[in-house]
């Protein structure tokens, strides 16, 4: 495996990429930062992690590329599009890349380069058993991670209760949307986390997105069998992880 590879984190709101040392997870240049075009349309989106790729210079030329987004990703194909430009879903997103970029890369959903992150380099490193990421953010991602092994695609923000999508009641964007306090917005969060207990059993479930930065604020409202910490690798977990799992693929190009 490659030690070094560069990590592109593709938001909503922002596109970031940086060298990432897969060894240790740290990030070895400057994180550039863009903002994402509006509309997020595909076509613009590549435009943007071209001119990151760019601003990396030489350094970044041969090393693999780890691009992670707000979809579930199969063979390099986005196959939904819960807060991003429709244009995304059933959408063959690496040829798009690749053919635009001339080199080899790696898409991955981006709760899942975030946990793949935590579970190697930050909160959950060394955990056996299964760990649920979750971030918390204008939807929810999830990640399964069993015994260090990622378990793809899951896509458990969707989690239907009370007859609703419950990203829409739970997610941070909810919070702010509904104006909930912190206890107000922690009862949604009690239910959401009691169900993804009921239904999987983790030994540890790790909350990320910007807001993990405030988890004393509403993660000592909880009551849960599972130990529930914050994110450590707070706005970087995306871009490391991203990268981990491009250095750890078999590209083909
Ligand atoms: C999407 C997931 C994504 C999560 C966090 C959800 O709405 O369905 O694929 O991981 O938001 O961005």
């Amino acid at each position: 495996m490659a030690n070094k590879a560069v990590g592109i984190d593709i938001g909503g709101t922002g596109i970031k990429g940086a060298i990432v040392d897969v060894e240790t997870g740290e990030l070895v240049t400057d994180r550039i930062k863009k903002s994402t075009p509006k509309g997020g349309e595909p076509d613009d989106i590549v435009g943007v992690v071209k001119e990151i790729l760019d601003e990396l210079g030489d350094d970044a030329r041969d090393l693999h590329v780890g691009v992670c987004f707000p979809a579930a990703i199969m063979d390099g194909k986005t196959l939904s599009a819960a807060n991003v430009s429709k244009k995304w879903i059933d959408f063959e997103a690496e040829k798009l890349f690749e053919s635009t970029l001339g080199r080899a890369i790696h898409f991955v959903n981006d709760a899942d380069a975030a946990g793949y992150a935590e579970a190697r380099y930050g909160a959950a490193k060394g955990v056996d058993g299964l760990v649920i990421m979750t971030t918390l953010g204008t939807g929810i991602g999830t990640a399964l991670i069993n015994d260090g092994v990622l378990i793809v695609n899951a896509e458990l923000g969707h989690l239907e209760i009370d007859g609703k999508d419950y990203e829409t009641k739970a997610s941070f964007a909810a919070k702010e949307r509904d104006e909930l306090s912190w206890k107000h917005w922690a009862k949604r969060l009690q239910k959401y986390y009691s169900r993804l207990e009921a239904l999987l059993y983790p030994k540890l479930i790790v909350v990320g997105g910007g807001v993990s930065k405030q988890y004393h604020e509403f993660l000592p409202l909880l009551s849960l069998r599972a130990e529930i910490v914050p994110a450590k690798l707070r706005n970087n977990a995306g871009i490391m992880g991203a990268a981990a799992l491009a250095a750890e693929s078999q590209p083909e190009f």
